[in-house]
C-alpha cells in the first residue's frame, strides 16, 4: 500500500494548472447514460474515482475509453444492465447518481444503498423522494434500491431541501431524470453549487430543456429524448482551494492556471480575511503566502457558503494562525477525521460538537499519520509541507481518489513529497 514521506518545511513557487471537476465530472459521465451513442468528454481528471465510475458504467453496457488526446469516450448505446453492484457502490458513493439518468433512459434501476462513509452517515431520502415525486415506485430488497418507472416518469414540483440544506448529487439524479420525463419539473432548494451547472448546461447541450441554472429553483421542461454530447467539465474548485492553501501555509507563491475565480467566491474572501493575498489575473489568480496568518471564524455552507470539501485543508492553515479560530461545519457535522491526525502533529484543535476551536501553534511537527477521506488526506499533505522534519501519511488512496499524482504537481513546485510502497501489514 503506498505511504508518502513528506519532508518539510518547504516554500513553494511556481505554476500549477487545475485539473478538471472531480465533482463535475461524475455526474457528467452519469449523464451519458441518458442518450444512446457516443459522448465525448475534456478535461476529466485522471483519478481514482473516475476509473471505478467507469467501471460502473462498463457493467451497466457502456463502452468507456480514453482517446488519444485525452478525452474520456462514453457510448451509451447499449444499456442492458440498469445494476449499480454493490462491490462498486460501496467503493463510491457518488455510483448513486446512476439512478436517475438509468430510470428515465430504461425505466428500471437497482443500485446498492451506498453505505456511511469516513465523513458522516449520508442518507438518500431526498433522492428517493425526489424521484417518487417524478412518478416512480421504490422499495429496497437485499440491500438494493429498486426504481421502478414502466409507463416513464412524469414531471412534478419537488421541494429538495433536507435538514442539512440542499442535496448535491441529490439535485444531479432528480434534474437528470426529469430531462426525459412527460411535461415539466421544477425543482425548489435546488443545490446551487458549480459543478451542477456544469451539469445542467452540458444537458442542455444534450437537448435537455433546464432552466434557471445556478439558482435553487431548476424548471425542466421534459424532452422525448437527448442526443450525445462533447462537452468539457469546468476546473476543480476544490483543487485550485488546496493549491491555495498549499501557496499560503509554505509562505510560497503560487500562480494558478484554469481556475474560475468567481466559483470561489468564499474561499477568496476568507483566504484574504487570514493575510493570504490573491490576485485574479486573465487564467486564474497568484496567490502569496504570508509571514503571519491571522485567525479566524468559519462556517461551512452549501454554495455560495465556504465549501466543506476545503473545510480540512483550511483548519491545517488555521492550526498556524495567530490566536485563536473556530471552525463549524454546517454540512457533514462529523467531518472531522483530520482533527486528531493534525493534533499529533502538535497542532491544537478542540473538538466540540459539529465545531473545532483551533489554537494557533507556532509550528507543526512532522509525525506519521493516517489518511481516512479524501479531503482530510489533503490537509495532512498541506501540513506535511509545513511541518518540521519526515511526515509519512498512510493510506494515500484516499488522496488518489480526488487529486491526480499530486506529488507530481507539487514537487515542481518545491515540495518534497515521495511515495513509497509499503508492504501490505
Ligand atoms: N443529505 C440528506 N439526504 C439526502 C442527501 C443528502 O440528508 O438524500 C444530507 C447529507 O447527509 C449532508 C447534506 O445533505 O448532510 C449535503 O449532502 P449532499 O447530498 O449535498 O452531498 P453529496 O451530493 O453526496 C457532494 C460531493 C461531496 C461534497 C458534498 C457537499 C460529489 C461526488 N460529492 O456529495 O464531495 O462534500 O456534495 O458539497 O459531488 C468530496 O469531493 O470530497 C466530497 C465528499
Amino acid at each position: 500500500m503506498d505511504v508518502f514521506r513528506i519532508e518539510g518545511p518547504v516554500r513553494l513557487s511556481g505554476r500549477v494548472a487545475v485539473n478538471g471537476s472531480k465533482n463535475a465530472a461524475l455526474p457528467i459521465m452519469a449523464a451519458a447514460i441518458l442518450a444512446e451513442g457516443r459522448s465525448s468528454l475534456a478535461g476529466v481528471p485522471r483519478l481514482s474515482d473516475v476509473r471505478v465510475f467507469g467501471d460502473l458504467l462498463q457493467t451497466l453496457g457502456c463502452r468507456v475509453e480514453r482517446d488519444a488526446d485525452g478525452r474520456l469516450e462514453i457510448d451509451a448505446t447499449v444499456i442492458d444492465n440498469p445494476v449499480g453492484d454493490y462491490e462498486i457502490v460501496r467503493k463510491m458513493r457518488a455510483s448513486v447518481c446512476i439512478l436517475g439518468p438509468l430510470l428515465a433512459r430504461y425505466g428500471r434501476a437497482e443500485v446498492s444503498m451506498p453505505g456511511g462513509c469516513a465523513i458522516g452517515d449520508r442518507p438518500i431520502n431526498l433522492h428517493v423522494r425526489g424521484l417518487q415525486e417524478l412518478g416512480a415506485t421504490i422499495h429496497l430488497k437485499n440491500g438494493y434500491v429498486i426504481a421502478e418507472a414502466p409507463d416513464g416518469l412524469r414531471g412534478a414540483s419537488i421541494f429538495l431541501g433536507g435538514s442539512f440544506g440542499s442535496t448535491v448529487l441529490g439535485t444531479a439524479n432528480i434534474m437528470m431524470a426529469a430531462t426525459l420525463a412527460k411535461g415539466r419539473t421544477v425543482i425548489e432548494s435546488a443545490a446551487c453549487e458549480p459543478e451542477i451547472s456544469d451539469l445542467a448546461n452540458c444537458l442542455n447541450e444534450m437537448g435537455a430543456r433546464i432552466s434557471g441554472i445556478g439558482s435553487p429553483r431548476l424548471a425542466i421542461e421534459g424532452v422525448p429524448r437527448l442526443h450525445p454530447v462533447r462537452y468539457e467539465v469546468i476546473p476543480d474548485r476544490i483543487e485550485a482551494g488546496t493549491f491555495m492553501v498549499a501557496a499560503a501555509i509554505t509562505r510560497g507563491e503560487l500562480k494558478l492556471v484554469n481556475c474560475r475565480l468567481d466559483d470561489m467566491m468564499a474561499v477568496v474572501d476568507k483566504l484574504r480575511s487570514v493575510g493570504v493575498a490573491v490576485e485574479p489575473d486573465e487564467s486564474g489568480c497568484t496567490v502569496a503566502g504570508a509571514e503571519h496568518i491571522r485567525p479566524t471564524d468559519v462556517t461551512t455552507q452549501p454554495y455560495p457558503g465556504f465549501p466543506t470539501d476545503l473545510q480540512a485543508q483550511l483548519m491545517a492553515l488555521l492550526a498556524l494562525a495567530e490566536g485563536n479560530s473556530v471552525v463549524i461545519e454546517k454540512i457533514f457535522p462529523d467531518r472531522f477525521m483530520h482533527v486528531a491526525e493534525l493534533n499529533r502533529m502538535a497542532a491544537d484543535l478542540r473538538k466540540e460538537g459539529p465545531a473545532v476551536i483551533v489554537a494557533g501553534v507556532k509550528n507543526l511537527v512532522a509525525a506519521p499519520v493516517m489518511a481516512s477521506d479524501l479531503r482530510a488526506s489533503a490537509a495532512l499533505v498541506l501540513a506535511g509541507m509545513a511541518a518540521e522534519g519526515t511526515t509519512i501519511i498512510n493510506r494515500v488512496y484516499h488522496i488518489d481518489r480526488g487529486y491526480e499524482r499530486i506529488e507530481e504537481r507539487l514537487n515542481p513546485l518545491g515540495a518534497k513529497i515521495y511515495r513509497e510502497d509499503t508492504p501490505a501489514p
